[in-house]
């Protein structure tokens, strides 16, 4: 596993035209199933798609995770999120969330159309993959996780104060995320480079979820400043 090294641009823009080819060969029989991601990380990957000429319409999507307790019309929730940045500009076969009601059968749901063909990964500043955190065994599964306070403190940029970040998640598992056939990990910012090199060049360990990806047979590392 090496770690490819470019700007974010051109990153975001190499990821896109993956999705892009894969999403416009992809047929009513034999669909394409495109694992999401939400946060800082992907912004970009999704504005190159909608500037780009992709037919979604045999796409079925499956996000990663999703908050405990916001509505989804709450502007935080990761639904909103994809809606705004991707899903109310494009047609899409089907967009799935591990939400309240689905995340008990979002492992079945994946296995049933035939399993995750690209799966689109950020990596936390603590090693989390989705909200995975650490200490998060190989063989997990989707499910509700606590989120730790490193987490919370991250993402309260995103809200008015910490208090108002969620303190749960449902969140795909490793073993969920392993099963993708095609990875493209990214990292950007310099404040992410530590625990990426950690993630692909130290020890395999529960310590750091992102590490398990050393097993992963076609998984791919974005790494821009
Ligand atoms: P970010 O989050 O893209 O907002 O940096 C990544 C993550 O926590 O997985």
């Amino acid at each position: 596993m090496r770690i490819r090294k470019n700007t974010y641009e051109k990153i975001s823009h190499q990821i896109a035209n993956y999705i892009h080819k894969a999403a416009n060969d992809s047929t009513y029989e034999n669909p394409f199933i495109l694992g999401l991601a939400t946060g800082s990380t992907p912004h970009q990957i999704y504005e190159e798609l909608k500037s780009m000429d992709v037919d979604f319409t045999n796409t079925i999507t499956f996000n990663l995770d999703e908050y405990v307790g916001l509505d989804e019309d709450h502007p935080q929730s990761y639904k909103y999120f994809m809606e705004k940045s991707l899903f109310k500009s494009q047609d899409f076969h089907s967009n799935n969330f591990p939400d309240s009601k689905l995340y008990p059968y979002y492992d079945s749901m994946i296995d049933n159309v035939g399993g995750i063909d690209i799966q689109i990964l950020g990596i936390g500043t603590n090693g989390h993959i989705a909200f995975n955190e650490p200490g998060t065994p190989r063989d997990s599964k989707t499910r509700i996780v606590d989120l730790t306070e490193n987490t919370i403190k991250d993402n309260s940029r995103f809200f008015e104060s910490m208090d108002e970040v969620p303190k749960q998640a449902m969140t795909m598992g490793i073993q969920t995320i392993m099963k993708s056939k095609t990875i493209y990990l990214i990292a950007h910012g310099k404040h992410k480079k530590e625990i990426l090199e950690k993630a692909i060049y130290g020890d395999i360990t529960p310590e750091i979820p992102a590490s398990f990806l050393q097993e992963h047979p076609n998984c791919e590392v974005f790494y821009s400043e």
